[in-house]
């Protein structure tokens, strides 16, 4: 039986882990640095998930090292800024087996620039885009294009990296934030300047084992506004609808079907993954997500291509993946994802995202996410979910007297199956209502905000 590591902190980290626990092969999956609210779930209290305290968890050789000594079998990195960071460089020098790519090839998502570079010279799929290295050549851009345009810090940015913009104003108040307030660090150096699209967004992932490619033929969508459309007043009072990663996903998404898969598969992965096996030469192991856009002319294009999973898109493609995941993460690995067969089950999925909303603050109040927002608040009503509902952590913390509390602003993945939809989307919202981010200091006020549209293609 084997051990696994599964190396990241948030809700699709902890899913991760989750799925490696279901497999077959598994005895233990560790996981680091982790989130405390694994401890809470049943695989967590029955040690099968053991949380791991590194002294530094950046220290990637001491991360190597705990996998000697604790004879891991397997990594799977989760997050994108530990590949771009060189984990895998790290793990793969003392011959551990990785699932995720090297630093080099992370640059596929760690630097945008490069990656429309190439889609476009090989003429797949992507929409207008210019780059910029200065704020005023940006500015003066944006006054002279007279389209919409999305505006993207060229760097990591936790999947919230782009700002769409409705108008100019909008376009020039993007630039401001991203290259002059820094919001995104300095991954905001650069920014790439993009045509709005219009359309049906589309995450589809793939595997990559060196040397084949292993396409999920199955989709979903995420949810990436902060509010729903007609949650008008929140909007205005946030200064739009602003993009969070994520509030939530369903899955099967509403497109897919066999003729769509196949197409994605012919104009957008195959194309990409010949220039990466073949082009750049690289020996890439581990996760593409491509980030599509489907547009009302039937034009398939790409937003972006990201080195991992997708959060929250793997909260739920995971629940309907019944493919052993060590068998996955093995062959990628080893060379062998031709030897893998992909099942799906029948069921629908829907993830609800428990956010931080409004709370007390010592003088005023928090917004609440995607602003500054309150922590420390208690989780309660775990123990009151239906049996079948699965919970993933995310920015949580472990008090000693107030037990699982709040400690980011996407706190929990409430994710819920059934045999159709709409029966899944009542069931996430049946049960998220049973979950209290509570806040002693304020009458026991419930500081938890979720989207309600979440499922509603
Ligand atoms: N769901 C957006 C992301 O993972 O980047």
């Amino acid at each position: 039986m084997a051990n696994v590591l599964v190396y990241g902190s948030g809700g699709r980290d902890h899913c991760l882990a989750d799925k490696y626990g279901d497999s077959q092969h598994v005895e233990k999956v560790y996981f680091a640095p982790g989130n405390p609210g694994v401890l809470y779930t049943p695989k967590g209290k029955r040690r099968l998930i053991e949380l791991v305290k590194l002294s530094d968890p950046d220290n990637f050789t001491e991360v190597a090292k705990f996998c000697k000594e604790h004879r891991i079998d397997l990594v799977d990195v989760g997050s994108e800024n530990p590949l771009s960071a060189g984990l895998v460089d790290v793990l793969t020098s003392y011959n551990i087996p990785c699932v995720g790519p090297k630093a080099d090839y992370a640059r596929i998502e760690s630097d945008r620039a490069f990656t429309d570079f190439f889609l476009k010279t090989a003429g797949i799929g992507k929409p207008e885009y210019r780059v910029f290295y200065n704020p005023n050549d940006a500015w003066k851009y944006v006054k002279n294009i007279g389209y919409q345009v999305v505006i993207k810090a060229n760097g990591l940015a936790a999947g919230k990296g782009a700002i769409v913009c409705n108008d100019q104003e909008d376009a020039l108040a993007a630039i401001d934030d991203i290259m002059v307030k820094k919001m995104f660090g300095d991954s905001g150096d650069r920014v790439v300047i993009e045509e709005r699209k219009y359309g049906t967004e589309i995450s589809f992932f793939v595997y990559l084992d060196g040397r084949q490619v292993f396409p999920l033929k199955m989709f979903c969508q995420d949810y990436k506004p902060a509010f729903d459309p007609d949650d008008i007043e929140s909007i205005k009072k946030f200064g739009g609808n602003l993009n969070t990663g994520g509030t939530g996903c369903y899955c099967p998404h509403q497109l897919v079907s066999d003729p769509l898969v196949n197409r994605i598969i012919r104009e957008i992965v195959h194309p990409t993954v010949n220039i990466i096996y073949n082009d750049f030469g690289w020996n890439y192991k581990g996760v593409l997500y491509f980030g599509l856009n489907l547009d009302p002319d039937n034009q398939l294009e790409i937003f972006e291509i990201n080195v991992r999973h997708g959060d929250p898109e793997f909260e739920v493609l995971a629940r309907k993946l019944s493919t052993d995941m060590f068998e996955i993460g093995m062959a990628v690995w080893e060379g062998k994802l031709d030897q893998i067969k992909q099942v799906w089950n029948q069921q629908y999925y829907v993830d609800i995202i428990g956010m931080e909303g409004r709370s007390k603050a010592s003088r005023g109040w928090n917004p609440g996410y995607p602003k500054r927002y309150g922590k420390g608040h208690q989780i309660t009503g775990l123990d009151k979910l239906d049996k079948s509902i699965a919970v993933y952590f995310a920015g949580v913390d472990e008090h000693d007297e107030k037990q699982l509390v709040t400690w980011g602003g996407r706190v929990l993945h409430l994710v819920a199956g059934a045999e159709t939809l709409e029966k899944a989307r009542k069931k996430g919202y049946e049960n998220i209502q049973k979950i209290k981010f509570i806040d002693h200091k304020q009458d026991d006020a419930d500081c938890m905000r979720y989207r309600r549209t979440i499922g509603y293609p």
